[in-house]
This record gives structure tokens, sequence and C-alpha cells, in this order.
């Protein structure tokens, strides 16, 4: 059966102030009437797929099952990170508790910062992806890309994605995580890339097996968090001290980059990453200036850009404004160059370090 494994640990520093450590973008109501973690959970029920298994950290771990019995949606186990590691280890520690009870099982590892506003035809892909995932291919999900995005993996095809971007998936020259702007530029232009969705469809023991071969302190070290994990109030919760001298590395640059035996099912619906403000902004339907307000805020003879007032109370009022991000929070207002929203994280980094 195909399992969705919820990953939902994340900080979203990107998207202070709004995201914050304690209360993460996941968990918010960026664009809809859920959270993007309550939509990641609905999208994937309801199409024949077993529950999912929810791996996030120990300080969320309410906001999670508070969130799910919202949605009524109960979840086949919580597992609880006692400490970050970035998605790696989550995802390993997920696939080791499957394989303990369903060793036949899929694996569909989907982040919770996605809008995929058609759940039906993502469904249909990933169902159109299970057949190569059961031969043992580790499937991504291919995204056709529209600017020379750093901020994503990129997905290299060995022969250019036919005019209906069919959705049958096909082997993969090459997985380039997050490259530097030249690189993503000329990806972009040569017609043979496309985007890494985040998602993954695999077998419990593919997955392990590449592990086994590119991660293997990992592998024996997951085991020893999985093997002493401790079950309370629901939740499932790793052991710490197996758990702690774990590298902090996501999937895409411990495995994906490495891997030989990877395809891709191209996806042509809408899809994006709310990883950044300038991804709120494009999603969230500008007008023809370009402009998004949300909350009480005013946009005098302003042009492509977001203003939110997140607190419902307090003003924002932009005059002659282009191409800015406001955010007003009772705490924290924060105003950027909306080409330099990414930096949003350098500047989250610094604060901390100033305590
Ligand atoms: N449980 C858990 N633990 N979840 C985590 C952790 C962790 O330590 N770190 C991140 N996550 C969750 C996030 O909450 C998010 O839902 C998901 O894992 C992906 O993490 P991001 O940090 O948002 O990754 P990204 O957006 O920079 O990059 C990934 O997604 C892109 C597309 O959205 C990569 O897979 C890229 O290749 C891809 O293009
Ligand atoms: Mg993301």
């Amino acid at each position: 059966m195909i399992t969705p494994v919820l990953l939902c640990g994340g900080s979203g520093t990107r998207l202070w102030p709004l995201s914050r450590k304690s209360y993460p973008k996941q968990f918010s109501k960026l664009t809809g009437e859920e959270s993007l973690f309550q939509a990641s959970a609905l999208r994937l029920t309801g199409a024949g797929f077993a529950p999912p298994v929810v791996v996030t950290g120990a300080d969320f771990r309410f906001i999670v099952t508070e969130q799910l019995a919202q949605v009524e949606l109960a979840p086949a186990a919580i597992l609880i990170e006692p400490a970050p590691r970035n998605t790696a280890p989550a995802i390993l520690a997920a696939a080791l508790s499957v394989q303990a009870r369903d060793p036949e099982a899929l694996l569909l590892i989907a982040p919770s910062d996605h809008v995929i506003p058609d759940a039906e035809r993502f469904c249909d892909a990933v169902r159109a992806a299970e057949e190569s995932a059961r031969g043992g291919q580790l499937v991504t999900f291919g995204i056709c890309p529209d600017r020379a995005e750093t901020g994503y993996g990129w997905l290299e095809l060995t022969t250019p994605p036919d005019a209906e971007f069919a959705a049958i998936a096909q082997p993969l020259a090459r997985f380039v995580e997050k490259p530097d702007l030249a690189t993503a530029q000329a990806m972009l232009e040569d017609g043979l890339h496309l985007w890494n969705a985040g998602i993954f469809l695999v077998s419990v023991d593919a997955l392990i097996a590449a592990f086994e071969t590119y991660q293997p302190e990992m592998l024996a070290q997951t085991r020893r968090a999985v093997a002493a994990a401790e079950c309370d109030l629901g939740f499932t919760r790793l052991d710490p001290e197996a758990w702690a001298p774990l590298e902090s590395i996501s999937i895409d640059y411990a495995v994906m980059e490495k891997a030989p035996n990877l395809s891709v099912m191209p996806y042509g619906g809408t899809w994006s990453d709310l990883g950044g403000w300038e991804a709120v902004w494009r999603d969230s339907g500008p007008d023809a200036q370009g402009v998004v307000t949300s909350g009480p805020a005013t946009a005098l003879e302003c042009s492509n850009s977001l203003l939110r007032a997140e607190d419902g109370q307090q003003q924002l009022v932009g005059i002659g404004l282009s191409d800015i991000i406001a955010i007003a929070m009772p705490d924290a207002v924060l105003v950027a160059h909306k080409d330099r929203a990414q930096d949003v994280k350098q500047a989250v980094e610094i604060l901390k370090s100033q305590g």
C-alpha cells in the first residue's frame, strides 16, 4: 500500500515574522482556510492511500494532533524527532518504522509547505508512478520550470519532455540540488530540466538500500533511534541519545544527488512551494498592478508588492511602493525588497545570534 510520510518539522525561517521557531509556516493559514499542513494531509487521504505517518519535532507535536483532529484525520503514527536533523534522518526513521509492519509498502514522501490545488490530478500522477517505484526506482515528481529558481532541486531528463507533458515515469540523468543562479539559468534554457517537487514515491526497500550505500552510518544510527523509540500519548519518540549524533542533511544531498536509480514523473498541474514571501506573493493572485494585500493593509499607487497586516488590527499602509514585501506582526515588522526575500533566512540567523 502507498503510505504517505508527511514531513512537517522544518522551521520555515524564510517566512519570518509570520513563521516562528515555535509555530512554523506549515501550521499557518497562509493562503487558504486550512493550514498548509492540513491541506497536505487532506490531499493524500481518500485517494486509496494508507493513513499518513507524520514526522515532526517535539515542539510541534500538539500543534500536529490539534490540526489533524480539526480536519478529522487519524494518522498511522506520529514520529517525534528529539532534535531537527533535516529531511534525510526524518525520512529514514519513517521508512524503518513502516518497514517493520509493512515490508511491501511504498512511501509517498511529501513536504507540508506546498500548494497543489488539484489533489485528484496529483494523486493520479502518484498512482501512475507506482509501477516504477515497485520496480525499485526512486521516483521524483517534476514540475515545468518558469524561472531560474535557485531554491529548488533540478531534474535532468534524458530526453526533452513531450508537448503534452505526459505523466509517464522516465529515467533521470541527474539530480542537482539548489544550483547557483548561472547553472539554474542554463538549465532553464536547455529545455531538458524540470524542478524537483520535493515529493518522492519509493519502496521502503529501495530507499533503505540507497541509505545503506550512501549513508551507512546514518542508517545504523537511525536504526538504533527507531529500535529504542518510546511510545506514549500516541507519539513515537525516537531515542534522543541515538538521534543526537546524526548529521543534519536533506534527502536531496544525502541520497538523491548520488543514487543512480532515479526516475521522474512529470506533473503538469499547478504546484508551488511557499518557501518564501515572493512565493506567497505569486501564489496569492496579485492584481493588475501586481499588488497583494491581506488583513487591514492598504496599497496606494503601489506595484509588484505584498502588504500583509497579520494581527487583524494594526493598519499597514504603503504609498508609491514597488517590489516591496511588508509584513506587520504585533511584535515584528519585515520590510524587504522583493528580490531579497530569500535573505530573510540570514536576517533570522542574525536575530538569533543577538539572543
Ligand atoms: N520532520 C522534519 N524534520 N521535517 C523537516 C525537517 C526536519 O528536520 N526539515 C525540513 N522538514 C520539512 C519541511 O517542513 C518541509 O515540509 C519539507 O521537509 C521540505 O523542507 P524544506 O526546507 O522546505 O526544503 P526545500 O523547499 O528547501 O527543498 C526541498 O523542496 C523543494 C521543492 O519544494 C528539496 O527537495 C528541493 O529539491 C525541492 O525542489
Ligand atoms: Mg520547501
